[in-house]
């Protein structure tokens, strides 16, 4: 299911269709697409950020890719209807509490990071954000009246049990893969809801002996990722600590641009999308990256399809295409091609 939503999400989905045809016919992938309108696209349109058929329609499907969701024209409605809600809804539906946020630094980009070359160079880090639970989802909430006349506005940040150990049970599984490290990011020196996110998360190591478990304040984090990232290798952590936490590092390796997400369920549908929001300042202009949905897309059919030869050469078209030295505007430094949103989906697809 296709859901290109708001901004530039119609030009980037468009890109990530145009490779996903591509691998179709040569990984013989027999590929069904269908499309729905999400967020303030389907605000216009129905008067909801995502209707009751299109849920339905994305139950059914194998799985989700989304552009983005919001922008300026909606930003005066009531808070109930506003297009993130769309994309809140699709989240805490599905079920998808497991969000995959790698941040990988291309060499090709090094230069494009706001940190030095060396800090940078190599780096291969994994967010994992726990994504239906939390302060996001929390009640209750709202902006109350209080007796004084003033107005008082409150959130709950509440994490029951198995929320954290299935997202922890993610993290190891994907630590043991990988370096063998996960971080536990919480702020368990104030608030209660993390002191028990930090005990599950360390009754859970005693199930992975051969996986190092480290605890880390949410502000510490924060710095350590701009002071040496490359420490880090798979991060753990609630709703809106992954929130900020995946924007900071998706600096790091260069641009927002780049990066991919996968929003996975307990049993393997999940949802794609780019780390990225809507851009409404750049949108029908084709200058934004189609990059990370791209790469959303080759998280898709590892993920979701099992097709995992397929993701790879995604992935190493895309690499090949940066060695080309073809940039979108926000990756592009001196001495590059910079090209238009089409141009690189279709020099993504000459590379396949
Ligand atoms: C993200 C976005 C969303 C979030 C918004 C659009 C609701 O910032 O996916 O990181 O906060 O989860
Ligand atoms: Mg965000």
């Amino acid at each position: 299911m296709l859901l290109p939503g708001d901004g530039i999400g119609p030009e980037i989905i468009a890109e990530a269709v145009k490779v996903l045809e591509a691998v179709d016919k040569k990984f013989k992938l027999r590929l069904k697409f269908d499309e729905e309108l999400i967020g303030g696209a389907a605000i216009d349109a129905h008067g909801v950020p995502l209707a009751n058929a299109t849920l339905e329609k994305c139950r059914t499907a194998d799985a989700v890719l989304m552009g983005s969701v919001g922008g300026p024209k909606w930003d005066g409605l009531d808070s109930s209807i506003r297009p993130e809600k769309g994309l809140l809804k699709i989240r805490y539906e599905l079920g998808l509490f497991g969000n995959l946020r790698p941040a990988i630094l291309y060499p090709q980009l090094a230069d494009a990071s706001s940190l030095k070359r060396e800090l940078v160079a190599g780096l291969d880090i994994l967010i994992v954000r726990e994504l239906t639970g939390g302060i996001y989802f929390g009640e209750p909430r709202g902006i109350r009246l209080l007796e004084s006349g003033e107005r008082q506005g409150y959130n709950t940040y509440v994490y029951a049990e198995h929320e954290i150990e299935r997202i922890g049970r993610v993290a190891f599984e994907m630590a043991m893969k990988r370096n063998k490290k996960v971080c536990s990011v919480d702020k368990a020196n104030v608030l209660e809801a993390t002191v028990l996110w930090r005990e599950v998360m360390q009754a859970l190591s005693k199930d992975y002996p051969d996986v190092e478990l480290l605890h880390m304040y949410v502000d510490n984090a924060a710095m350590q990722l701009v002071r040496a990232p490359k420490q880090f290798d798979v991060i753990v952590t609630g709703n809106m600590f992954g929130d900020i936490l995946s924007d900071t590092a998706a600096m790091l390796t260069g641009s927002i641009g780049m990066l991919p997400s996968a929003s996975l369920g307990k049993d393997g549908r999940g949802l794609y999308e780019p780390v990225h929001g809507s851009a409404p300042d750049i949108a029908g202009q084709s200058i934004a990256n189609p990059l990370a949905t791209i790469l959303s897309a080759a998280m898709l059919l590892r993920y979701s399809l099992s097709e995992a030869r397929a993701a790879q050469a995604i992935e190493k078209a895309v690499g090949k295409v940066l060695d080309q030295g073809l940039r979108s505007a926000d990756i592009y430094s001196e001495g590059m091609s910079k090209v238009s949103t089409v141009e690189l989906g279709d020099a993504v697809v000459a590379a396949l």
